[in-house]
């Protein structure tokens, strides 16, 4: 599958990151609109605020955003935050992660592609 393509882009070869992002038509610039109307309420890239800080969140472990009160679940998460765990966890976090304490999804498919590419973008470029 073409996303299983982009992960592995993701993962192997960091400046490459940009490119992976628009191989899976997404839009990072819309993603950032989105991510400021609805995420931004809980969370900012740089800071904690009532979510963790997103900064560097594709390709860090969940639960490791320094100095953030994370729940016990998502703190022994084992999952990493790559395209695909973030696409699951922003349809269903409790599903993704039973125990969680972010109860917030983004039911539309186009809005979390564009979201991700947008977190990807800041990843790389912090
Ligand atoms: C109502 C507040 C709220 C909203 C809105 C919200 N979140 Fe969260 N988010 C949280 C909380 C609280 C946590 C911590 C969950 C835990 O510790 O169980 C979290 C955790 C996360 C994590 C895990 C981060 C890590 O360091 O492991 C990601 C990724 C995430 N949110 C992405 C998003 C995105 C993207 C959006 C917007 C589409 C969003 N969240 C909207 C409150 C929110």
């Amino acid at each position: 599958m073409n996303r299983a393509l982009v992960l592995l882009q993701v993962a192997v070869i960091g400046p490459a990151l940009l490119v992976a992002a628009q191989a899976w038509s997404a839009d990072a610039v819309r993603g950032k609109e989105l991510y400021e109307a609805r995420c931004g309420a809980c969370h900012s890239i740089e800071d904690n605020r009532v979510g963790p800080a997103h900064k560097g969140v594709v390709g860090r472990k969940a639960g490791t955003a320094p100095d953030y009160d994370y729940s016990p679940a998502v703190k022994a998460s084992t999952i990493v935050w790559n395209v695909d765990t973030l696409d699951r966890w922003l349809t269903d976090p409790e599903r993704t992660i039973p125990g969680q304490k972010m109860g917030y999804s983004v039911p539309q498919e186009q809005d979390r592609s564009d979201i991700i590419a947008y977190l990807v973008k800041v990843s790389a470029h912090p």
